[in-house]
């Protein structure tokens, strides 16, 4: 077992250290006030190659690895939770199943663009009406005789909707009695038909824009299917294995910011005769958020490990974001608490870092959700 980074590994999370504390973070609480696209960064994590990191080279990616896109999110998100997740979605959520899945075509027209972040990509499972239970989704897609499909329904909650060029949209295609079959397809705002609701306004990634999508009878090429016919299902499934990796990177950088931010506090803060960091009761509270962020991290990097290797990584992707994003409420939490007022104020940011960790443990699958896949496997 190795626990070192590779030389190329250390030279990426600097790389992305050195990117985040000069670039992003400058800007991340006006981007989160303002609830504003990063435009700039984008550009900047697409020329870095961030926007496709392990992918290979002749589909546009950069060629790096699984756990140097878990190093580099980490980074990313502790300047920023809404750069961090915009990252994530395009690499694991839509760049990730066009290389396992797509077509010739689709690697060519669509994945190496996407992946060199000229466009991007988003990933579009949840309903309305379903989110948990994705199998009970009411968006369906008709096949036609020409191979195309005609779409109707809708998504919400889509991450990058509002600014991405495909969308990958899962659709019921057939009923067996009470079976289903979903196929994945993948959709331009161009296409006729397709509308695209205001962003949301949300609690936390305030500058990571998600919407509505609603299609009414919107034809689908067949270039455009992602995948066999009746897939989607497990093409969507197998996906979040490697989603659930960037979001437990992404609680990773955001539970780091905060414990950072306390313990330099705790430092400087004076209060019954000297730094507050001196008390046990604030020692206590530094001391567990270290313990559990560095036993989130090595999940976290297990379950890269074994994406790289090629090996299943369901349950241990479900571990490391579950335990990743309930870490990152608790770290955050007591962060703020050694902060007392002044965390509660804009003045630190700790409230920003407070307010993005909740998504993590609701994205990409709850907690709840986690603890059913994780329990599969360990009952199987
Ligand atoms: N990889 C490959 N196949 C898988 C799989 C995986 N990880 N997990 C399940 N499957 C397969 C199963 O083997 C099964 O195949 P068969 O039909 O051949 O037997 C099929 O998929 C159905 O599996 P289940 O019976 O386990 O399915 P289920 O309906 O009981 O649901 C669930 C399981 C785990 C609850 C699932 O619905 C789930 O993960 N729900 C959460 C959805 C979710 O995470 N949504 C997040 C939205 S995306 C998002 O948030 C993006 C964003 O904007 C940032």
């Amino acid at each position: 077992m190795h626990f070192d980074l590779t030389e190329d590994q250390q030279l990426i999370k600097q790389t992305a250290r050195d990117f985040a504390t000069r670039q992003i973070e400058p800007v991340a609480a006006e981007l989160d006030k303002e609830a504003r696209w990063p435009t700039e960064i984008v550009s900047q994590m697409a020329e870095l190659g961030f926007l496709g990191m392990a992918f290979p080279p002749e589909h546009g990616g950069g060629g790096m690895d699984n756990v140097s896109y878990v190093l580099a999110t980490e980074e990313v998100s502790r300047a920023c939770a809404s750069c961090g997740v915009i990252m994530s979605v395009n690499n694991s959520l839509f760049c990730d199943p066009l290389l396992k899945h797509g077509t010739e075509w689709q690697k060519k027209e669509i994945l190496a663009p996407t992946a060199r972040g000229e466009m991007l990509g988003a990933y579009g499972l949840t309903e309305p009406a379903s989110g948990s239970d994705a199998h009970t989704m009411k968006t369906a897609a008709e096949l036609q005789g020409d191979g195309s499909y005609l779409l109707n329904g809708s998504k919400n909650f889509i991450t990058c909707g509002p600014e991405a060029e495909h969308t990958i949209i899962f659709a019921i295609t057939a009923r067996d009695g009470k079976r289903v079959r979903h196929t994945a397809l993948l959709v331009r705002p161009d296409m006729e038909g397709f509308t695209l609701a205001p962003h949301d306004e949300k609690l936390g990634i305030r500058a990571a824009h998600s919407c509505t999508m609603y299609f009414d009878n919107v034809k689908v090429p067949k270039e455009y299917v992602l995948g066999a016919d009746g897939k989607g299902f497990k093409i969507a499934m197998n996906t979040l294995d490697g989603g659930r990796i960037g979001i437990a990177s992404q609680a990773l950088g955001i539970a780091r910011a905060a414990l950072e931010k306390a313990i330099a506090y705790a430092k400087e803060r004076q209060a019954f005769g000297g730094p507050i960091a001196n008390l046990q009761a604030i020692q206590w509270m530094i001391a567990d958020s270290d313990v559990e962020l560095q036993a989130a991290r090595l999940l976290t990097l297990r379950a890269a490990a074994l994406k790289d290797k090629g090996a299943r990584h369901s349950a241990e992707s479900a571990m490391a974001k579950l335990y990743a994003s309930e870490m990152c409420t608790r770290v955050t939490h007591r962060a703020l608490q050694v902060h007392g007022g002044y965390g509660y104020t804009t003045e630190y940011g700790l409230e920003r870092h407070y307010r993005d960790a909740r998504i993590t443990e609701i994205y990409e699958g709850t907690s709840e959700i986690m603890r059913i896949v994780i329990a599969k496997t360990a009952l199987s």
